[in-house]
């Protein structure tokens, strides 16, 4: 399946939200990322990607239609020269190789082009598929934190996988 990134726009505000609407998505992302999903959370996240600049982050497309979405964040302070990477796919996308293509162009987007020399991902022990499409990318595990993370009422394990410039 042949996927672009591309800027996400206002009119794919309904496409959006099917996709995200999922809870199967949802308990693997922070709770920014909510379940159910609104109308109301798709507009607030479009405008949130045209406003802040210390995030960039992309619609994943597929004949210019989404499929799911990939973003750097970068950090501020003394974490400055580091991003973090996130990403999600509608649940009918997994399991096709898809996020594997995607993460490469996502890394070489953010070396490119911003004064960053590490980026990292926050993955819960339980999202073996995260686990393995980032390793299979090149990040290295740098750290394992034991139930650091509270999400929808379970203490979580916290992996954090990293590649350098
Ligand atoms: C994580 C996610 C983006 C993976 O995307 P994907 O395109 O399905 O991943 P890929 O098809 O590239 O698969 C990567 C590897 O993981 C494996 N994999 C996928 N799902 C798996 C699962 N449920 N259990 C075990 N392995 C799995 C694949 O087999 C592949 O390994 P292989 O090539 O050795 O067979 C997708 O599952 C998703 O959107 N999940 C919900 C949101 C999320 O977890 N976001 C990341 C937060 S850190």
């Amino acid at each position: 399946m042949l996927v672009n990134l591309r800027p996400w726009k206002t009119e794919d505000l309904d496409e959006l939200v099917t996709l995200a609407n999922n809870k199967n998505i949802a308990k693997f992302m922070a709770d920014v990322f909510p379940h159910p999903y609104t109308v109301e959370n798709g507009r607030t996240f479009i405008n949130f990607t045209k406003c802040n600049p210390g995030s960039k982050i992309f619609a994943i497309v597929h004949n210019d239609k989404p499929i799911g979405s990939i973003g750097l964040h970068l950090q501020t302070d003394i974490l400055r020269k580091n991003a973090e990477l996130g990403y999600w796919l509608g649940e009918k996308y997994w399991n096709k190789g898809i996020i594997t293509k995607v993460i490469p162009k996502m890394v070489e987007f953010g070396f490119n082009n911003l004064d960053i020399v590490r980026i990292f991902a926050r993955i819960y022990g339980t999202n073996i598929a995260s686990q393995k499409a980032i390793e299979k990318c090149g990040f290295k595990l740098e750290g394992q934190f034991e139930k650091t993370l509270f999400k929808n009422n379970e203490y979580l394990d916290e992996l954090i996988y990293a590649i350098r410039k």
